[in-house]
């Protein structure tokens, strides 16, 4: 299974499998990471599933879409040109390694 690296602030992490198909963010919450809320549930709307994520991945992403865009102007830490929400972000074999950060703040 394609594995995930969650860096908290404080520069802690914990690197997790992540089924293919499931979301950067719903593999945060089931596998017990903090700095995640996710309030939505992984519809687009809340912005609490903000992460950045690591410069050498970015490229290997989906673009941003313009929902998850408005979004991200709507985060409570402040939005990086490597700023993404977790739950629009499908984990794939692709991404297998990729690093993300958790903002010091989601609310
Ligand atoms: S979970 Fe709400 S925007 Fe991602």
């Amino acid at each position: 299974m394609p594995k995930v690296t969650y860096r908290q602030h404080d520069g802690s992490e914990e690197t997790l499998e992540v089924r293919a198909g499931t979301s950067l963010m719903l593999g945060a919450l089931t596998g017990g990471v903090e700095g995640i809320e996710a309030e939505c549930g992984g519809s687009c709307m809340c912005a609490t599933c903000h992460v950045y994520v690591d410069e050498a991945w970015l490229d290997k992403l989906p673009k941003v879409q313009v929902l998850e865009d408005e979004m991200l102007d709507d985060t409570a830490s402040e939005r990086k040109p490597n700023s993404r929400l977790s739950c629009q972000i499908e984990m794939s074999d692709a991404l297998d390694g990729i690093v993300v950060e958790l903002p010091e703040s989601q609310i």
